[in-house]
C-alpha cells in the first residue's frame, strides 16, 4: 500500500488536469423560484434519446445578469429540468415523470477544461443520484461549439 499511495496521488491529480472533479456541485435549491427563461419540447426522434422530453430551462439571478451584460460572475447557475412528455387528452402535451436535473454552474478558474462551467445532473431530480462523472467532458462536447455564446444554447434575457 506504501507503495501505491504516491501512485494514486499522481493518478488522480492527472485526472484532474483533464477535467475537474464536479461531484461537489449542489443541487439547486429552489431553482423553480429562479428566473424561467424559455421551454422546449424535444419530441420523439430528436438526438440524442436521452434528451428527449418536456424541459424548462431556468437562470439564477447572477446567470440572469449574464445574460444581459455577456459577461458571467462565478456562481452563475443554469438549469435544464427534464420531464417525459405525455399526450394527454384533447391533444395536450403534459410532463410526465422527472427525468433530470442539469446543471451549469460558473467558475472560470476551477473549471478550465469545460469552458469555465462546472457540469452535473441529478437523476429523477434526486440530489444523491449524480449523473456526470467524468467531470463534464461528454456534455461539454455538445456545448463546446456555443464558443461565441459562453458555451451556452441560451440566448437573451426574454
Ligand atoms: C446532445 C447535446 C447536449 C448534451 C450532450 C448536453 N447538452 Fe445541455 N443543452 C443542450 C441543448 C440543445 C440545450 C438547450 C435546451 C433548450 O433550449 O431547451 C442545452 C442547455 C443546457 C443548459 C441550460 C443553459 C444553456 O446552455 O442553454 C444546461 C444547464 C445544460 N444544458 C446542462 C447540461 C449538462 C449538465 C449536460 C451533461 C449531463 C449537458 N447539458 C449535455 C444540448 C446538450
Amino acid at each position: 500500500m506504501k507503495r501505491i499511495a504516491p501512485l494514486l496521488v499522481a493518478l488522480a491529480s492527472t485526472a484532474a488536469a483533464v477535467a475537474a472533479d464536479t461531484s461537489d456541485i449542489a443541487f439547486p435549491d429552489g431553482y423553480r423560484n429562479w428566473f424561467h427563461h424559455h421551454s422546449t419540447v424535444n419530441m420523439t426522434g430528436h438526438a440524442p434519446e436521452g434528451n428527449i422530453g418536456l424541459q424548462h430551462v431556468y437562470a439564477n439571478a447572477a446567470a440572469r445578469d449574464g445574460l444581459r451584460t455577456g459577461t458571467f460572475a462565478d456562481g452563475a447557475t443554469f438549469v435544464v429540468d427534464r420531464f417525459k412528455y405525455v399526450e394527454d387528452a384533447n391533444h395536450s402535451l403534459t410532463a410526465g415523470d422527472r427525468k433530470v436535473v442539469a446543471v451549469m454552474v460558473r467558475g472560470a478558474a476551477r473549471y478550465p477544461e469545460t469552458g469555465g462551467w462546472g457540469f452535473q445532473a441529478f437523476k429523477g431530480g434526486n440530489p444523491a443520484q449524480l449523473a456526470v462523472k467524468d467531470g463534464g467532458a461528454a456534455c461539454f462536447a455538445c456545448h463546446a461549439p456555443h464558443a461565441d455564446n459562453n458555451f451556452l444554447f441560451t440566448r437573451g434575457t426574454n
